[in-house]
């Protein structure tokens, strides 16, 4: 089978990982991909959310499979154009991509479909952001409806530093405050069979002990020793069986990756949002401990014959991935640095621990960094400690000049916390 797989992050380079370790995988193809990416797959340039060029790119490349990894261009119909000239995608079309596209879409779907959130108003002008506000009370949780590249959302005990985020935005969503940690669960669906991943944790905030600004995320772990066993089967039944036959009874069915990021309250499991692909950087350590080669599984949700695909089999080891962030992320992060390190790594501390690149692209000899987040270090280990070890040793290694990392990746639920 050839895949070509679009994008180019870290989340991209574990599924291009874990597809170049697949047997049924012939060829293996990158657009536009990155310098790590380059070592497991063929790289090939394209904008990737022009449509019309990346369907003409898998003609071109005779491609059995698109993978289409980040939301912009399933949001802006990439999917629907590869589609259109025969070839299966994973990867939903721009109306299901909406889920993520938009937060009030994903509202109404949840709402329909009976699936627990947190209460919220839809808000357009000034008089209904000042009533939403009031009506729900510090800390305020503000979306931007749109796309925002994980800059949409505010969360803040500040009422004027809410307001003004609400009316910087044409549309927002201003929700009741959920308290609790965060999970984030996959699933792979053909639009009407849903398949679970394992749950991961995700850790958004740039700083040690959930200090700073939000970012993209700076690390991620899974298992999760501290969360109920039963958690899987209650987001089956009660998020992602519900939101996937709701989008079908819509005549918008939603095939992909379905992410639902989930608040563990005291009140109950509520989704804070959907995501229509896989999760960066939780992708890292959920690929990392699945035993199932992947291709089948993708190929199977994009042509709607998932049923046919026998339950998922995992790894008994654990993940823990670390995020390198370039100087000044996420503010305005510092690109062109050469990193060092990589080659001690691969020699040292594979397959335990392997570095998965993020903003990379090859200077002449050397890799320099060429985004915010630049690596996504990651290990695995009979146990978290054990992973945690490995992935920090292997970070200890790479050399980034002014670079940035959370020391508490996977710490607390390691020490059984
Ligand atoms: P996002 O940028 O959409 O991934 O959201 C960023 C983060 O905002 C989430 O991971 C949560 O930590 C936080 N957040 C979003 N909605 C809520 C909510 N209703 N209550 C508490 N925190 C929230
Ligand atoms: N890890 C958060 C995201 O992928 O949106």
């Amino acid at each position: 089978m050839k895949v070509l797989v679009i994008g180019g992050g870290a989340r991209e380079h574990a599924l291009c990982r874990s597809l170049s370790l697949d047997p049924d995988v012939s060829a293996l193809y990158c657009a536009p991909g990155n310098a790590g990416i380059a070592e497991v797959a063929e790289l090939r340039p394209v904008d990737a959310l022009d449509g019309a060029a990346v369907a003409a790119l898998a003609t071109e490349l005779g491609a059995d499979l698109v993978v289409v990894g980040p939301e912009a261009p399933l949001v802006a119909g990439v999917g629907d154009a590869v589609r259109a000239v025969g070839i299966p995608v994973f990867g939903p079309s721009a109306q299901a991509a909406q889920l993520e596209g938009s937060k009030a879409f994903a509202k109404d779907v949840m709402a329909a479909a009976g699936v627990p959130t947190a209460r919220s108003y839809v808000c357009t002008n000034a008089e209904e952001v000042d009533e939403a506000l009031d009506a729900f009370g510090a800390p305020y949780v503000v979306k931007d409806d749109g796309l925002a590249a994980g800059k949409g959302v505010v969360v803040t005990e500040d009422r004027a530093a809410a307001r003004a985020h609400a009316l910087a935005c044409d549309r927002v969503v201003i929700e009741e405050y959920l308290d609790g940690p965060e999970v984030s669960l996959f699933a792979i669906t053909d639009g009407v069979t849903v398949l679970p991943l394992q749950p991961a944790q995700d850790f958004k905030r740039a700083l040690d002990g959930d200090e700073g600004p939000n970012t993209g995320g700076m690390g991620a772990y899974s298992p999760l020793p501290w969360a109920d066993p039963k958690l899987v089967d209650e987001v089956m039944a009660l998020v992602l069986q519900p939101t996937v036959d709701e989008l079908r009874r819509r005549g918008t069915p939603f095939s992909g990756l379905l992410y639902a990021g989930l608040a563990i309250t005291s009140r109950g499991t509520r989704v804070i949002e959907f995501n229509a692909r896989f999760g960066d950087p939780e992708t890292q350590v959920v690929l990392a401990r699945l035993r199932t080669p992947l291709a089948s599984v993708l190929l199977n949700a994009a042509r709607g014959t998932l049923d046919a695909e026998p339950p998922l089999s995992w790894r008994d080891d654990a993940a823990v991935t670390v995020v390198i962030a370039s100087h000044n992320y996420p503010e305005t992060p510092r690109t062109g640095d050469p990193i060092e390190g990589l080659a001690e790594v691969a020699a040292q501390d594979a397959p335990d621990a392997y570095v998965l690149h993020a903003g990379t692209r090859r200077e002449g000899d050397a890799v320099v960094s060429a985004g915010g987040r630049v690596l996504s270090v990651t290990a695995t280990g009979s146990d978290l400690a054990q992973a945690r070890e490995k992935a920090y040793k292997a970070v200890s290694r790479i050399k980034l000049d002014g670079s940035q990392h959370r020391t508490d990746i996977a710490a607390k639920a390691a020490e059984g916390r």
